[in-house]
């Protein structure tokens, strides 16, 4: 069946992807572009943008800076709704929350002239004034709408709009589809590390680096031999993409870490009486800067924070099953240092497209900025379709769309139901 049958209109088609141009050697570690970015794809009032997660939040009535956007403030009501605000006070515009620190309580209080506001944002009032009832109503913490999924927190008016929804429940079909549909489910997880890694480059090296599987086999011995990405299976929203990718029969044997995990994995299972998934990971991405990784026995939520038109840093989080360590002791630092070891060789992906782009400028080599593999599985098609989102959310349509790429749709396995 072609697979066009599989989309929504909202959605493109394998082939409409494959056609995209990438982006240019200009779209990189441009102030301007990097201006426009902030404004356009990271915009909590425009969205969908990732706030945080209820695995990282505070569960009682409380306040704390987003994950992963300094400029939002979430608040856990009462009754245990998060909201979600600009993290600005209406009395002279400074940030009132500066670190992660979760504050608990049944107000927001701004450090610097003690302002104070309820969890719904409203005023509750100023040190030494009085306000009319109209200057309380215009003065409450700047609302933004949120959808919450799986415990995730996206915020925007697109976050609650049908096309991300779309998104959200393709991504509930997939998983479904491969049998692991509990997987979306974090209740029964806990973060056991977290840590902010800084890199040099623009930030959408770091989603491309993600949207490609084609560099797995030649640069990641570990992974490749956990994760087999010849099965490579692609799922595509309109501001997303997943990649479902089975176990290797290599059981990780190109690295004492990968190897270990899988061993380890094996005896978790048993203990727990349990069928394991033949699934080694599903890599999520929301676009433009969340992603979630679902391992089997790991989750990572991981969000790329640009902090400059040539700097970005990765927040990550790692969690793992809450039986995990009593039953298999040790698993999960096996788990984590195999994931080290990749994430090591990551960043040396990341920072040398980065360097590659800018000595292409330089040298004004006037060569294709980016060549993806798009044969059999397509490897690279996530990077493409990241490109494509690009493009449509910054208002810069290629013109000339590159016409009959080759691509063999037949070795896909489309999951757009
Ligand atoms: S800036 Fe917040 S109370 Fe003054
Ligand atoms: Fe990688």
């Amino acid at each position: 069946m072609p697979l066009e049958m599989h989309t929504s209109p909202q959605v493109p088609s394998t082939t409409q992807i494959a056609a995209t141009v990438p982006l240019g050697l200009d779209d990189y570690g441009d102030p301007v572009t990097y201006a426009e970015e902030r404004r356009r794809l990271f915009s909590p009032a425009r969205g969908p943008l990732y706030v945080g997660h209820d695995a990282l939040l505070p569960t009682g009535r409380a306040h704390v800076r987003a994950d992963g956007d300094d400029r939002v403030l979430l608040t856990r009501t009462a009754c245990g709704e998060l909201r979600a605000f600009a993290n600005v006070c209406s009395h002279a515009l400074r940030p009132i929350v500066t670190d992660d620190t979760v504050l608990t309580g049944s107000c927001v209080t701004c450090p610097f002239h003690h302002w104070s506001f309820q969890l719904d944002g409203e005023l509750i009032g100023g040190r030494s004034m009085s306000f009319t009832e109209d200057e309380r109503a215009r003065l409450g913490l700047r609302p933004f709408p949120t959808t919450s999924w799986r415990g995730a927190h996206f915020s925007g008016d697109a976050a609650i709009g049908p096309s991300f929804r779309d998104d959200l429940d393709r991504v509930e079909d997939a998983f479904a589809a491969h049998g692991v549909a509990d997987w979306l489910d974090f209740s029964d997880w806990v973060v056991v590390a977290e840590e902010d890694e800084a890199y040099r480059g623009d930030w959408k090296t770091f989603l491309e680096v993600y949207g490609d599987c084609y560099h797995v086999p030649p640069y990641h011995a570990g992974l490749a031999s956990f994760a087999d990405c010849a099965s490579l299976e692609w799922v595509f929203g309109e501001a997303m993409h997943l990649q479902f990718v089975h176990l290797s029969r290599q059981a990780g044997r190109r690295s004492a870490a990968y190897a270990a995990w899988v061993e380890g994995l094996g005896d978790y299972h048993a203990a727990r009486g349990e069928r394991g998934s033949e699934l080694a990971v599903v890599w999520s991405a929301f676009y433009p800067n969340v992603m979630l990784e679902f391992y089997n026995g790991l989750r990572v939520i991981s969000v790329v924070i640009p902090t400059g038109p040539e700097s970005y840093v990765n927040r990550v989080h790692y969690l793992v099953p809450r039986d995990m360590e009593e039953l298999v002791p040790g698993l999960v630092q096996v788990i984590l240092d195999a994931y080290g070891e990749t994430a090591v060789q990551d960043r040396v992906l990341n920072e040398s497209r980065y360097d590659g782009v800018v000595v292409a400028r330089e040298l004004d080599l006037g060569i294709e900025p980016y060549h993806p593999n798009l044969t059999g599985p397509a490897p690279e098609l996530g990077t493409l379709h990241f490109h494509r989102w690009w493009r449509a959310e910054m208002g810069r349509r290629h013109p000339a769309a590159r016409a009959g790429r080759p691509v063999s749709l037949s070795e896909f396995r489309p999951r757009n139901t």
